[in-house]
């Protein structure tokens, strides 16, 4: 068992890996997991209160909203506008960006993008959910409100990144650049105490993640690729395991501690992919390549891609490099 170490403790600990940060990050990081632990509380009760079902409304995405969705949101956003190191934040449950008017914000450097309830189908069924997290250094001038510009900044321009997975256990996992690091929650004591320090995914996949109902309307390169999968060759490991639980957070983090690989390709549903470029598919690609793994939308990386509007889709296909080099391959050969 690593040697007892908070979340707090291990923060400061790094901060001098912040570049020009002089503790604002640090803090974001500490606002971020405050809401979390508040979020994992109602998760936890859910069933007992009435916080499962859906609130009646439809979100921009044109999705049925989650009381949980709607309950996550205003938490994360609350405690991001509480302190002064953000000026807005954008969010799959907000149609347009959230500017932070308060004399505080307009100062702040950050802006944070978020997913505040990944897998709401899960929630309903007691299935693990999670918080995504995508953070940026303002390009707008401090002391204005902040811009759309800064939101739509490449993956490749993140400071931070990280997820919350309420699962069996509660954990947040997250990076800024110098590896990923993972603390697993107490509620007895209420902390995220450090138990995976410097994360990294193994090169060799042996488990994938799709939603194969969508299977007919696949493009045939992703079609070869789970006949790859599923192929007897046992020299090579393969047929390989399929996982798939519904939750992004969820297969991602699986994945990420035994090696695979999670994809959702283009479907007939959703001619450019399901998941959202800004606050799911960015800091996700960022977590996995500093742990040594790949993230492409199928032809190229993920965090190169220049935003146009802050929900965009775009196919994902993320996890051990030997698999999505073996995806774009096949998709590449079979256009
Ligand atoms: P969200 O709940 O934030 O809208 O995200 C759901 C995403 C992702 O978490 C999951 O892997 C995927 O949707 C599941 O989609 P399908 O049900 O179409 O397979
Ligand atoms: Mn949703
Ligand atoms: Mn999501
Ligand atoms: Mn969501």
């Amino acid at each position: 068992m690593p040697d007892m170490k908070t979340l707090g403790e291990f923060i400061v600990e790094k901060q001098h890996e912040f570049p020009h940060a002089s503790g604002e990050l640090s803090s974001l990081l500490s606002s971020i997991r405050l809401a979390a632990k508040i979020v994992n509380r109602e998760i936890n009760k859910a069933g007992l209160v009435d916080i499962t079902g859906s609130v009646g409304s439809e979100n921009v995405q044109g999705e049925q909203q989650q009381k949980l969705d709607v309950y996550a949101n205003e938490k994360f956003k609350s405690a991001l506008e509480a302190r002064d190191q953000v000026c807005g934040v954008a969010s799959e449950e907000e149609d347009e960006m959230v500017v932070f008017n308060k004399e505080l914000n307009r100062n702040a450097k950050y802006v944070v993008l978020m997913d505040p309830l990944d897998g709401s189908s899960n929630i309903d069924v007691n299935v693990s959910v999670g918080t995504i997290f995508s953070i940026y250094r303002r390009v707008s001038p401090v002391g204005g409100p902040c811009t759309e510009e800064d939101f739509l900044q490449p993956g490749n321009q993140q400071v931070a990144a990280g997820y919350v997975v309420y699962g069996s256990s509660t954990m947040l996992v997250y990076t800024t650049g110098n590896g990923v690091h993972g603390f697993t929650y107490d509620p007895s004591i209420g902390v995220f105490c450090l138990s995976h320090e410097n994360m990294t995914i193994p090169e060799k996949g042996k488990i994938y993640s799709i939603n194969e109902g969508n299977y007919f309307n696949f493009p045939l390169g992703v079609k070869k690729f789970i006949k790859f999968c599923q192929e007897n060759v046992p020299s090579e490991g393969r047929p390989y395991t399929s996982r798939y639980i519904g939750s992004l957070v969820s297969d991602f983090h699986r994945n990420l501690l035994k090696g695979g690989m999670y994809l959702y390709p283009s479907t007939a549903a959703y001619p450019n992919g399901k998941l959202r470029l800004l606050y799911e598919c960015n800091p996700m690609a960022f977590i996995i390549e500093q742990a040594g793994g790949k993230a492409s939308d199928g032809t190229s990386r993920i965090m190169d891609i220049k935003p146009r509007e802050l929900h965009e889709r775009v196919p994902f296909f993320v996890g051990s490099t030997d698999m999505v080099d073996k995806v774009e391959a096949l998709i590449s050969e079979n256009p």
